[in-house]
């Protein structure tokens, strides 16, 4: 991406043109234009179209900048690499050293969906993302905007695909998540690191706010000081991926130490009574943090590649975001026919508070029994409101391919879906997986659709 970045900003020199009236002319925002130059936003095929017409410049030779190579390059490469390669080092002797290991060929990507680390969320897509590139593979696109992406399955499904992604969640702790999986290409957690947060280090004054405000809530005493004690160590974290791939283990072992995997009730004793239990299992929740936390580790550094395209993490309201990506997925919190729709923000409060940890106690609910965050109103829970909220998302990605998942018995329903996306796409497509059963739901005719606006 910075090639291309490099490459515009080049352009805009020798022409003397500022980022302002550029945007203008490109019909993007400013800042859009800025992001690109600065290596932080990626493009689609269509705004490269439309610079290399603005600046009279051979669109393939800019599509080679984000590292994608024209249809017939790529044929060549598929058909002859022995050839296109050798051809290629005999031209450009001066690359030789570095070019045996640089040079891939896209669309073959180093991991699959199933070096995707075990998370443990509500509305996760893991398990139908086989079906949904299935239904998907076909579409003509580089840039992907997973706008909703909670664990990051399906951008991390993108990645495998050597797509362009950007990944956003509202939520500051999926956002961490997306950081280090969807934009992390290169950095893994070593022995030393995992050393450092592991250790209470004399230097680093620690607080206690988990085991202030969580007693007797979702951990035991011991278990609350060491998140008190670790959280603390990553904070000390430089190198913002290896931040972000501890605060993912971290997550991950509170989740997976939780009855139900959530932090929506005040249930330690559920976990402790010593009682017959029908769900759960007591042997994972009893096990060691220190235990799941390197569990964790070991399947987040080993799901890290890199594809070869700019691929980026963003913490926004879906609403806010840029729209120029070639395909937009959208897999918004859902709501079920009586009105009762999956608040994230109420459901894992407590892994948002560890991601704001100095200041936490000051943003706690203290009349709620189980210490949430001080609620936030969501327009995916009030279902006076849903319907316009999904029309105004399919109108701001309207030049985009949409592509929806939901459910076929909520608010909106099917045919509300599908009225409200042909508002803005000619072609509109609806894809039934069929019965599928949802974690912690009891209502098995649930079927899980896709729709698929062209
Ligand atoms: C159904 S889940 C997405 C699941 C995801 N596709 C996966 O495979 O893990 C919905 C996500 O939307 C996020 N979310 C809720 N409201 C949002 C908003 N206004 N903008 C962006 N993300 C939002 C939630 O935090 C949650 O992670």
């Amino acid at each position: 991406m910075n090639g291309f970045g490099h490459r515009l900003k080049e352009l805009r020199t020798e022409r003397k043109i500022g980022i302002k009236p550029l945007s203008r002319h490109l019909g993007v925002s400013h800042t859009y234009i800025s992001h690109i130059e600065n290596g932080r936003a990626t493009v689609s095929d269509r705004f490269i179209s439309r610079v290399a017409r603005f600046f009279k410049q051979d669109k393939d030779e800019l599509k080679m900048l984000v590292g994608r190579m024209p249809d017939d390059v790529r044929k060549i490469f598929y058909r002859h690499p022995r050839e296109a390669l050798h051809f290629i080092r005999e031209n450009f002797p001066s690359y030789q050293a570095t070019l045996s290991t640089q040079l891939t060929i896209p669309a073959i990507a180093t991991k699959t969906i199933a070096d995707f680390p075990s998370t443990r969320f509500q509305g996760s897509k893991l398990k139908l993302l086989n079906w949904l590139w299935d239904n998907i593979k076909n579409l003509n696109f580089t840039s992907a905007l997973d706008a909703f992406g909670g664990t990051g399955s399906v951008s991390y499904l993108f990645k495998t695909h050597h797509k362009s992604v950007a990944y956003n969640d509202s939520l500051r702790f999926n956002y961490i998540i997306g950081k280090a999986l969807i934009e992390n290409s290169s950095v893994t957690l070593d022995a030393d690191d995992i050393d450092f947060i592991l250790t209470k280090h004399p230097t680093i004054k620690y607080q206690s706010v988990v085991a202030d405000n969580f007693k007797n809530i979702y951990f035991t005493d011991e278990e609350n000081q060491w998140i008190d004690q670790t959280v603390q160590n990553i904070v000390h974290i430089k190198n913002k991926h290896k931040q972000a791939l501890a605060y993912f283990s971290l997550f991950q072992s509170c989740i997976i130490k939780r009855p139900y995997n959530l932090f929506h009730r005040k249930n330690l004793y559920v976990r402790l009574a010593p009682v017959e239990r029908s769900f759960g299992n007591k042997t994972t929740w009893d096990k060691p943090f220190e235990t799941h936390f390197l569990n964790f580790v070991k399947e987040a550094n080993n799901a890290v590649f890199d594809n070869e395209q700019s691929c980026y993490a963003l913490n926004e309201d879906a609403f806010g975001l840029n729209n120029h990506y070639d395909l937009v997925y959208i897999d918004t919190p859902y709501m079920n026919k009586q009105g009762v729709s999956v608040d994230y923000y109420d459901f894992y409060h407590f892994l948002e508070g560890l991601t704001v940890y100095t200041d936490w106690a000051k943003q706690i609910d203290y009349e709620s029994k189980h210490h949430r965050l001080k609620p936030r109103y969501s327009v995916w829970s009030d279902r006076k409101a849903i319907h316009q909220a999904f029309q105004k998302l399919f109108h701001r990605f309207r030049d985009s391919i949409i592509v929806v998942s939901y459910r076929n018995d909520g608010i909106p329903s099917e045919d509300e879906l599908v009225r409200m996306l042909k508002e803005v796409k000619r072609k509109v497509t609806l894809v039934s997986y069929g019965p599928y059963k949802y974690v912690l739901s009891k209502n098995g005719e649930s079927k899980e659709i896709l729709l698929i606006g062209e």
